[in-house]
């Protein structure tokens, strides 16, 4: 098998997961890079790939760009999973999440028709999208009604997803991913930032642990799990679009309770409610139903709650020293 894939977000979670499984897989990964200040490719590096993969100079807002990065990696996969993902920053960067989350995935995917219209072309969506939700468990079919700008932002790139299919014929696939995290995940989701407290408090660096609404309910799965769904729905004959998730929901207040008791503490004695951390309008809850995900791609998720939390606050004590529990 020699196949080439354009990942974009490579250097984010999902980006080093998934280069990791596709080299393994034998493909010839490319990933667009943005130009930043600082180290961007720790994640790689963490996973033993930095090397493996070819970097393309590019960004999501310059479609010019996509086009020389689709015809520089002939791929004949593509990976949209560039974003500005984190959903607290879209109230303050609303035009920018607009544009990189909604408008850049428009840009990949007419670099996708113009270069290569035979390409398959993977859109990360998310259960944000669900939003107020409008049925207890949602599925492929369950309505849509966002409450974040970022949620507004997938929205378009979902449906401009499903419009290329429908318009051009594009193998264009939405993966509508519930929350996913590992520890590669960035300090600033909920589930690294109390790991990551944990592993301080535990060692002494720290004491309290300051968050928003830990009432907040949310379907988590592990990241390494959830790129397999990506791969398997672009080896499909049909494009369609799939909700990835693992089927348990887990208030905020309980994940804290798993994260603190691997390592012997109480989170009441540490955790702090700050009204700087609750959102503009949030996401009650989120439960996620991946029947046909099971059905048709055979996808299902191998790693408790339990199991991924153990494993993030590990990682957090091995990268400050510390012995994992
Ligand atoms: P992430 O860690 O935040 O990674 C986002 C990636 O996008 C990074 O590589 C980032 O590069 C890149 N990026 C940001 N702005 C860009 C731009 N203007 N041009 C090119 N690249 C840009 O996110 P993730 O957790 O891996 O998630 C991957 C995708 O799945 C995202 O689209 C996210 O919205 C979506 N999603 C995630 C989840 C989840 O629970 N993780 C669930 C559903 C959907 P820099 O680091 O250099 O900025
Ligand atoms: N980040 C954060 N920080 N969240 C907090 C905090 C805090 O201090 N305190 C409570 N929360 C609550 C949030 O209000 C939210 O209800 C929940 O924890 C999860 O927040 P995040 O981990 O930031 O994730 P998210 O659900 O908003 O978004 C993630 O999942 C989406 C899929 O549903 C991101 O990965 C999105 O990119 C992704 O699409």
């Amino acid at each position: 098998m020699n196949k080439n894939a354009l990942i974009t977000g490579i250097t984010g979670q999902d980006g080093a997961y998934l280069a990791k499984l596709l080299l393994d897989k034998g493909y010839t990964v490319y990933g667009l890079m943005a130009r930043r200040g600082s180290d961007g490719l720790w994640r790689l590096r963490e996973l033993g790939v930095e090397n493996e993969v070819s970097l393309i100079d590019g960004d999501l807002m310059d479609v010019t760009s996509l086009i020389r990065a689709m015809e520089t990696s002939k791929a004949s996969e593509v990976y949209n999973l560039g974003a500005q993902s984190f959903v607290g920053t879209s109230w303050t960067q609303p035009v920018l999440t607009a544009q990189v989350t909604g408008v850049g995935a428009v840009n990949v995917l007419e670099a996708v028709r113009i270069v290569n219209p035979e390409a398959r072309f993977y859109q990360a969506s998310t259960s944000e999208m669900f939003g107020l939700i409008q049925a207890e468990r949602q599925d492929e079919s369950t309505p849509f009604y966002p409450r974040s700008p970022y949620g507004v932002a997938k929205l378009m790139a979902h449906w401009a997803t499903v419009n290329y299919r429908e318009s051009f014929g594009l193998h264009a696939s939405s993966g509508i991913l519930f929350n996913h995290e590992s520890p590669l995940r960035g300090p600033e989701f909920v589930t690294r930032k109390v790991a990551l407290a944990v592993a301080r408090i535990k060692l002494g660096l720290q004491k309290e642990l300051r968050l928003g609404n830990i009432d907040a309910k949310r379907d988590w799965g592990f990241a390494g799990d959830y790129v397999e769904a990506m791969w398997a729905m672009l080896q499909q004959e049909q494009a369609d679009d799939y909700v990835i998730a693992t089927g348990v929901t887990t208030t905020v207040r309980d994940m804290c309770e798993i994260a603190f008791s691997h390592v012997g503490l109480n989170y009441k004695d540490h955790v702090v409610i700050d009204p700087e951390f609750f959102r503009p309008a949030e996401v009650d809850v989120l439960l996620g139903n991946p029947g046909k995900a099971e059905r048709k791609l055979g996808w299902k998720p191998h790693t408790s709650l339990n199991e991924l939390i153990a494993m993030m606050v590990d990682a957090d004590m091995r990268r400050l020293g510390g012995a994992p529990e």
